[in-house]
């Protein structure tokens, strides 16, 4: 059936899975993530409350993910013991804080004193335990550093702190350290330095700060023009994340930390950062309102930004003083320990904001139950299924056999075939020949079987099934059932098979993420020989889509690898932390029957995505691809995000990589092409960015990935 004349993705080839396997006998993905933050909850008793330890945002149904909690920046303070204290037990779970002295400069020391002088950073290790500075503390470097000062000696001494600060933070093992936002628009040197930094860095993040602001090119005079006539390039902090990014290489320790202000750029351009990795937003208490009763609040459109932060995982950090005065009589009171906690954390200066914070978290609509089932999954890059080359196993049936949404599909399409083919007053003496081509263990059969019972149809089932494992499940259901005299199962490649009579109906389930990757248009084409002239294919036609997207997390991931062969796959994934950048559009289409004299199953497509000026400009990390089948007639079952058939679980996209990232500019058009190539013993894909910048032909040859027919 298949040559080893191509390169085998060793280690993959038996565990691949389109999709997910029973996650009771699966490692749960989400365990090789990094870490998660904080890790684990203070374990002093001693210093501080405990009951007031590790407070969650509150418990949102199905959330577990870093979001629950928040942080609060400080200022600096010698003083580490009480500062942690006072804002644990104020409610916040970790405190983002200077580690150095603001007045500090390293040229201010003379070199006479500098071998004895000890630098002055905000403690000794000694004053929290380990757990506490990794799990409770972001280290903040020092806002005064500009490294790319046209001043040597300020530009010579950031460099100096930006060091000591970082190995000072590495020595606590802290899990992550904030750096102060660039200067300037020319970021070089910074970058420089914290590229170098980033070479040697034990598992800490850098999250650099990034101010939230884009200012609308068509909107905002002030920012395009000046009464001089001298033209100002609009402000898009996104740029200069994107150029510091570029020159640190994409680096996967260096993250964002988004400043959010009180005024907030267009939802388009806003939508870019959740494909970035922004790992915090540091929300300030002068961006809030106030409500009829005096409190803190947020807009609405900060509403919906905070509900994407909690969605995507990005921690929230509060900064700045209290700027609202609260109604006299708001602090509670009370004589039991709950109600001395209370006060004790209503004493925090902007409790009221984090309790507002916690508010907006708890009212966001829980998971659904399969979004839970699927939490371990997102992002988690997994090899699409080779159903015709390899034989799937037992858990991999089972999955599918769960999705309820996808039979009942085929039972509607199904019966409706049958009421079509067969008029009533035929009904009862007309048997019709069906035949399920991939039947696996025998749902397809099930849905079929059922929907002449619905239609009052007389059937006769084949059950044609490769997988030798398959057929001995279906030997069994068939016996189980007591469908001897309605069903033959036939244990043979449909593709060479010898039908001893014509199909009225041809039931199949052979689709991929992408629609055709499984190689249902081979299949079909060989089993249209038993198919009737005037017969019926459910499915009757499927359609690949496809759209470019930002997730720096899966360029990553892909990149770990360090080979040609990963950028050059295609894989299947629980898409989450991404930007869609433009509305999917159509690529290949496969009908069946075929009855074209020449049959091709060669396709080659070009694509334009547009996307809108105020969105910015932005970057590709890859392309999400998705499928639609029409089973028949309006009966059509999917993934594509517009029309995806609710509650299926089939199915994750797929993603196709980009070996380099694609800078696009805001407004300007991106162009992608993509080839099905058809071999002897396999098919592939080739894919290509034309515009605005050219890119290899990824795959070519199938050399990396390809399907076995
Ligand atoms: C995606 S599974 C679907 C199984 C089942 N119909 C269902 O819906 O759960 C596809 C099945 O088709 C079988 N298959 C793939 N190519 C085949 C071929 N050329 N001839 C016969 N069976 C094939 C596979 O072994 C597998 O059992």
């Amino acid at each position: 059936m298949k040559q080893a004349d191509f390169v085998i993705p060793l280690n993959w080839k038996n565990d691949s899975f389109r999709q997910i396997k029973n996650p009771k006998t699966l490692a749960n993905p989400a365990s090789s993530f990094p870490f998660s933050f904080p890790v684990k909850p203070y374990q002093n008793p001693e210093s501080f409350n405990l009951s007031k330890i590790i407070m969650p945002l509150g418990d949102n149904l199905g959330d577990k993910s870093d979001s629950r909690y928040c942080g609060v920046e400080t200022d600096f303070n010698d003083d580490m013991p009480h500062v942690l204290s006072y804002n644990i037990n104020g409610g916040f779970d970790f405190i983002v804080a200077p580690l150095m002295e603001p007045g500090y400069r390293p040229s201010l020391i003379n070199t006479a004193s500098r071998e004895s002088s000890v630098l002055p950073f905000a403690g000794s290790d000694l004053v929290l335990s380990p757990a506490q500075w990794s799990s409770h503390v972001v280290g903040k470097i020092s806002s005064w550093i500009d490294l790319d000062s046209e001043d040597d000696v300020l530009r010579e001494d950031s460099e100096t702190a930006l060091k000591q600060e970082l190995a000072w933070a590495s020595h606590l093992s802290l899990q992550a350290c904030l750096l102060p936002t660039p200067k300037g628009n020319s970021c070089a040197n910074y970058a420089r330095c914290v590229n170098q930094i980033l070479q040697n860095l034990n598992n800490m993040q850098l999250w650099l700060r990034i101010p939230l602001v884009k200012s609308d090119d068509e909107d905002d005079d002030s920012v395009n023009g000046t009464s001089d006539g001298m033209v100002v390039e609009p402000t898009d902090s996104w740029e200069l994340w994107n150029s510091f990014r570029e020159l640190c290489e994409h680096h996967s320790q260096l993250s964002v930390a988004l400043d959010v202000l009180s005024s907030l750029p267009s939802v388009n351009s806003l939508g870019r950062w959740f494909g970035e990795p922004v790992k915090a937003a540091i929300v300030h208490t002068d961006s809030f309102l106030t409500n009829a009763r005096g409190y803190p609040c947020l807009s609405k459109r900060h509403q919906k930004l905070l509900s994407g932060f909690f969605y995507f995982s990005i921690q929230i950090v509060l900064s700045g003083k209290a700027v609202h005065k609260l109604p006299v009589g708001s602090l509670p009171s009370g004589s039991g320990q709950a109600d001395n906690n209370a006060q004790q954390a209503q004493k925090h200066e902007i409790r009221s904001y984090l309790d507002y914070v916690g508010y907006l978290y708890q009212k966001m609509e829980p998971l659904p139950e399969q979004e839970r089932f699927e939490l371990g999954y997102r992002d988690f890059l997994q090899s699409p299924l080779q159903p015709l080359m390899d034989n799937l196993e037992a858990q991999t049936y089972e999955t599918f056999e769960k999705d309820s949404v996808k039979y009942i599909q085929y039972q509607r399409a199904v019966s409706k075939a049958l009421v079509d083919r067969i008029p009533d007053e035929n009904a009862s003496t007309t048997t019709v020949i069906l035949m399920v081509v991939g039947a696996g263990r025998g749902p397809l059969v099930r849905a079929s079987l059922q929907a002449a019972e619905e239609t009052g149809r007389k059937l006769k089932v084949y059950a044609v099934e490769k997988n030798p494992n398959a057929v001995v499940t279906l030997h069994s259901l068939v016996k189980l059932e007591g469908w001897e005299d309605v069903v033959t199962i036939i244990s043979c490649d449909m593709r060479c098979w010898e039908a001893p009579e014509k199909a009225d109906i041809l039931v199949s389930e052979l689709l991929g993420s992408f629609g055709d990757n499984e190689l249902s248009p081979e299949c079909l084409d060989g089993a249209q020989r038993f198919l009737k002239p005037d017969g019926i294919s459910i499915p009757s036609s499927y359609t690949s889509f496809i759209q470019p997207v930002t997730t720096s997390k899966l360029y990553n991931d892909v990149k770990l690898h360090k080979d040609l062969l990963h950028f050059e796959t295609a894989y299947v994934v629980k898409l989450h932390r991404l930007a869609k950048l433009s509305p999917s559009q159509a690529v290949f289409t496969f009908t069946h029957p075929n009855y074209s004299p020449n049959i091709s199953n060669q396709r080659y497509k070009k694509l334009r995505f547009e996307t809108p000026v105020e969105t910015g400009s932005f970057i590709v990390h890859g392309f999400a691809g998705y499928f639609d089948a029409i089973l028949y007639k309006d009966v059509h079952l999917g993934i594509e995000p517009s029309t995806a058939t609710p509650n299926m679980f089939s199915w994750f996209p797929i993603f196709f990589p980009l070996r380099s990232p694609v800078y696009v500019k805001a407004g300007s058009p991106l162009d992608f092409q993509i080839w099905r190539c058809c071999g002897n013993t396999k098919v592939w894909y080739e894919w290509c960015v034309t515009s605005p910048t050219v890119s290899p032909i990824h795959n070519c040859n199938g050399r990396s990935y390809w399907v076995g027919l």
